[in-house]
C-alpha cells in the first residue's frame, strides 16, 4: 500500500534529507534554552538550512519547477504550471521551546491547486504523503478521515492567533461556538500536522484563520485524498488566498462551517 509515484518519492526523499539537520538542531535546543540570548537565532538558522536542503534536492529532481518558500520568497521556474510551496519548519514556536511537535511541509501546486503533499514529522518518523488520485498515506498505511457524525463526540484542532496577528476577537467568538458543542479543541502548534491528523482521522476537523499558503497547501490535498472536505470560512475554495481554512469529514464539515461562518 505504499504510495508509489515518482513524484512522491522525490518529495519524501527531500523531506527526509532536510529532517536530518532539523533533528540534529533540535537536540541542541535544550542547551540553548538556558543561555541568555536564547535559541531564537539558532532556530531561524535551522529553518533556513532545512529550506536550502529542500530547494537543492527538489531542483535536482525537477529543474524547471518554481518555488514559494516561507523563508526565501518566490523563485520563478520555466515551467509555469508547477510550483513547490514549502514550509521547512512548521511549528517553530514548539521547536524553539523544545517541544517535539513540528513538521516539514512540501506541496506541489499544479495549475493553481495543491496536487501533491508531503508532511513529515521528524521526531516520530511519521511521513504523511498524498497525491491527486492516488490517495493519502501515513508511512505504508492508507488514510481515511474519521467517520464521526456527532459534534459532541468530535475533537477539533485549531490555531490560536498570537502577538502580531489579526483577528483575536473574531477568533474568540469562533472558539466559543465550537467549544460549547464539541468533545474538545486542541492547539498543538503545527497547522500542517493538524491537517495531516485530520486526514488520519485523529482529529475530526480543523480550522484556523490568518495562515499562509505554505502552512496549508500540503495539508489541503492530504485531507482531500483521505476523503475529507476543505473550504475557506465562507465555504468557498480560496484557502490559499485568504489564509482561512476549515477541514473535516463530510458530515461535520457543514456543521463546523455553519458555526464558524456565523461569527
Ligand atoms: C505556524 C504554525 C501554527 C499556526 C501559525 C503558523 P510556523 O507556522 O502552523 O500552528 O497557528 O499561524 O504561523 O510559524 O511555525 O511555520
Ligand atoms: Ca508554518
Ligand atoms: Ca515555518
Amino acid at each position: 500500500m505504499q504510495p508509489r509515484s515518482a513524484l512522491l518519492n522525490v518529495m519524501t526523499a527531500a523531506a527526509q534529507k532536510a529532517a536530518r539537520g532539523l533533528i540534529r538542531d533540535f537536540g541542541e535546543i535544550e542547551n540553548l534554552q538556558v543561555s541568555k540570548k536564547g535559541p531564537a537565532d539558532f532556530v531561524s538558522n535551522a529553518d533556513k538550512k532545512a529550506e536550502r536542503t529542500l530547494v537543492y534536492e527538489l531542483s535536482k529532481a525537477r529543474p524547471n519547477f518554481g518555488f514559494l518558500l516561507e523563508e526565501g520568497g518566490e523563485i520563478e521556474g520555466s515551467d509555469t504550471s508547477n510550483r513547490w510551496i514549502i514550509d521547512p519548519l512548521d511549528g517553530t514556536t514548539n521547536f524553539l521551546h523544545g517541544l517535539p511537535h513540528f513538521s516539514i511541509s512540501i506541496a506541489l501546486e499544479r495549475d493553481g491547486a495543491p496536487f501533491a503533499g508531503v508532511i513529515y514529522e521528524p521526531i516520530t518518523d511519521q511521513m504523511f504523503a498524498a497525491e491527486n488520485g492516488i490517495g493519502a498515506y501515513l508511512n505504508n498505511r492508507r488514510l481515511r478521515v474519521s467517520a464521526r457524525t456527532k459534534m459532541d463526540e468530535a475533537l477539533f484542532a485549531t490555531g490560536i492567533p498570537f502577538a502580531g496577528k489579526d483577528g483575536h476577537d473574531r477568533y474568540l467568538a469562533q472558539l466559543k461556538e465550537v467549544m460549547a458543542v464539541s468533545a474538545g479543541v486542541r492547539r498543538f502548534g503545527s497547522a500542517a500536522l493538524d491537517l495531516a491528523y485530520v486526514a488520519a482521522g485523529r482529529f475530526d476537523g480543523f480550522w484556523e484563520i490568518g495562515l499562509h499558503p505554505w502552512d496549508i497547501a500540503a495539508g489541503i490535498i492530504m485531507v482531500q485524498e483521505a476523503g475529507g472536505f476543505v473550504t475557506d470560512i465562507a465555504g468557498g475554495g480560496r484557502m490559499l488566498e485568504s489564509g482561512e481554512i476549515i477541514a473535516a469529514n463530510d458530515h461535520l464539515h457543514g456543521v463546523l462551517l455553519n458555526s464558524l461562518s456565523a461569527v
